[in-house]
C-alpha cells in the first residue's frame, strides 16, 4: 500500500529520544527515507536501528543544531545520500532550568534561545536553500503550547517557542509561493524525558493533567502523526499554521 510520504526524504532533528524518535519511526512507516540528527549519538544510532529493524531506511548523523557548519553538513548529507530533501522536522530542543524571570541566569537564557530558537532558524536556513534548488518541500517546527501562552518559571523556553512561531509564519509568507510549506506543531505536555521531572511529581502531574481537557498528557507518537500529516500532500493547503496538538489545553 502506498504511504503518504513514499519516495520522500525526511530530516528529523532531536531523533535520539522522545518525539523525534517516534517521528523517525512514523515518517519511515509513511514511506520516507529518514536522516536522523541529534547531539546524543547513542540514542540517535539506536533510533536508526529501530527504523531499520522495522524495514525502513535510516541514517544517523551526530549534529548540534546550534552549529551552522553541522547543520549545513546535515542537509548536504541528505542530498548526497538520498538525492534530495523533501521534509524537515525541526524538533530538537531543551527544557532548560526553572527560575522566575528576575532570577533567571543570563547564560542559561542564552543557551535555551540558542538551541530552541537559533537552532530552528539555522535548520530552516539550510533546508530552505536546498528546497528552493529542487523546487519545493515541507518544513515542520516543534513549538509548544508554551509558544502560545505564558507558563511560570520558564521564560527563555517560552520566549524561544513563541519565536519559533514567528520563524514559521515568516517562512510561510516568504516561501509558500515557491512550493515550500512551513508549519509548526504546538504540543501540550508529552510523556518524554523532557517532561519527566514535572510528571514524576504526583501533585504537579495531577495539576498538569487537569490543564488538558482530554484528561491525560500526550504520547510522542501523537505528535509524530501530526508531523507526518503536515509533511504529506494531504496538508497541501496548510502553511504558516501553529497547530495545537494538546488534548484541548489551549481550548480553555
Ligand atoms: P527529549 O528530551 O526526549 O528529546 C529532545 C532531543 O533533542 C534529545 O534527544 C536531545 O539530545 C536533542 N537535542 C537537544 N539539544 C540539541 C542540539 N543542540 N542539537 C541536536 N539535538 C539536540 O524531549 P521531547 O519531549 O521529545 O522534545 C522534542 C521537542 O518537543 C522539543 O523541541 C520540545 O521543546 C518540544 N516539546 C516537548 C513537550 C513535552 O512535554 N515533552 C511539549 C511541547 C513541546
Amino acid at each position: 500500500m502506498a504511504g503518504p510520504l513514499d519516495s520522500k526524504v525526511a530530516l528529523i532533528t532531536g531523533a535520539a529520544a522522545g518525539i523525534g524518535r517516534a517521528a523517525a519511526l512514523a515518517f519511515s512507516r509513511a514511506g520516507a527515507r529518514v536522516l536522523l540528527a541529534d547531539v546524543e549519538a547513542t540514542g540517535g544510532e539506536a533510533t536508526a536501528g529501530l527504523v531499520r529493524a522495522a524495514g525502513g531506511e535510516a541514517d544517523f548523523l551526530r549534529a548540534d543544531v546550534t552549529q551552522a557548519d553541522q547543520v549545513a553538513a546535515l542537509v548536504q548529507a541528505a542530498v548526497s545520500r538520498y538525492g534530495r530533501l523533501d521534509c524537515a522536522f525541526n524538533n530538537a530542543g531543551i527544557g532548560g532550568m526553572e527560575a522566575p524571570t528576575h532570577e533567571f541566569p543570563e547564560a542559561e537564557f542564552r543557551r535555551v534561545i540558542e538551541v530552541n530558537l537559533i537552532g530552528v532558524w539555522l535548520c530552516m536556513k539550510y533546508e530552505i536553500a536546498q528546497m528552493l534548488r529542487q523546487g519545493g518541500g515541507a518544513i515542520v517546527n516543534t513549538s509548544s503550547v508554551l509558544g502560545l501562552g505564558g507558563w511560570a518559571l520558564t521564560p527563555a523556553y517560552n520566549a524561544a517557542k513563541h519565536g519559533v512561531l514567528g520563524l514559521t509564519r515568516t517562512g510561510a509568507v516568504e516561501y509558500s509561493g515557491r512550493g515550500i510549506r512551513v508549519n509548526a506543531i504546538c504540543p501540550g505536555w508529552i510523556n518524554t524525558a523532557m517532561a519527566v521531572s514535572e510528571l514524576s511529581r504526583p501533585e504537579l502531574a495531577e495539576w498538569i493533567i487537569r490543564q488538558h481537557p482530554i484528561g491525560r498528557v500526550g504520547e510522542p507518537e501523537e505528535i509524530a502523526a501530526v508531523a507526518v500529516w503536515l509533511c504529506s500532500d494531504a496538508a497541501s493547503f496548510v502553511t504558516g499554521a501553529a497547530l495545537a496538538a494538546d488534548g484541548g489545553y489551549t481550548a480553555h
